[in-house]
């Protein structure tokens, strides 16, 4: 299965990238612009001994059956339109989070559809969104591919997707996937990283989560 990321330059995209190169998935590197996208490619296939490419992100939309969008929130409005018809009945990967900073204090804007994830749905209709990966640092993501020993949490109003999404979570060394229900229940999963963010700041450590009772 080809796994590309949209956006997939920064440190999340790259960590993710990492990861799921090393569980076995063949990976693309989007980006706005080609040269970038080649060069943190470059990064990831040296890194993971194996070959990542990198493509702008319309390329990298057309070329994978999985689709993972790590833009900034903000940049999703003008990012994902263009993208519809590459991405239509294909499995979209949310890992946006609402983000602010007031006073260095972070929290989370208001967002009308609810969350990034059902904001990327409304922007991209024919696609079929999962929301996933939003707890996860990205620094741990990168180092190296010690288990995470964290849950990923995965939503969407489409099971089949789910189940795929879900496997793919679990594929990161050390990862479990959640069920976290539909697609709405995504605004927590989302609203989770900003208390994290804080944690992180008290603790000056990379925190992710746990669920708990599980059987
Ligand atoms: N960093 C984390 O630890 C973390 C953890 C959990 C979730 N997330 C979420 O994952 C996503 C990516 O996080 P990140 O830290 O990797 O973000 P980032 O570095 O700020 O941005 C990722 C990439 O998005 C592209 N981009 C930036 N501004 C853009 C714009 N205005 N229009 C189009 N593309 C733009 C850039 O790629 P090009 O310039 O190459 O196009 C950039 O390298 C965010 O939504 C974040 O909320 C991050």
């Amino acid at each position: 299965v080809k796994v590309s990321f949209i956006g997939g330059t920064g440190p999340e995209g790259k960590g993710l990238a990492y990861r799921l190169g090393l569980a076995g998935y063949d990976v693309i590197i989007g980006s706005r612009d080609a040269e970038r996208a080649a060069e943190i490619a470059r990064q990831v296939s040296e890194h993971a001994g194996k070959t990542v490419r990198g493509e702008e992100n319309a390329v990298a939309a057309s070329g994978a059956e999985i689709v993972v969008i790590t833009v900034p929130f903000d940049a999703q409005a003008a990012t994902l339109p263009p993208l519809r018809d590459a991405v239509a009945g294909k499995i979209v990967v949310s890992a946006a989070v609402p983000l602010s900073f007031e006073g260095g204090r972070p929290s989370m804007p208001p967002v009308p559809e609810g969350s990034a994830a059902e904001q990327a749905q409304a922007l991209l209709p024919n696609a079929r969104v999962a929301a996933a990966f939003q707890n996860l640092g990205a620094a741990k993501l990168w180092r190296n591919n010690d288990p995470l020993d964290q849950d990923i949490i995965v939503c969407s109003d489409d099971a089949d997707a789910k189940q795929e999404v879900m496997a793919l979570a679990a594929g990161i060394n050390g990862a479990r996937a959640v069920n976290g229900g539909l697609l709405a229940a995504s605004r927590y999963v989302e609203g989770i990283t900003v208390l994290l963010i804080g944690i992180n700041r008290q603790y000056k450590a990379t925190t992710g989560i746990r669920i708990a009772g599980l059987p």
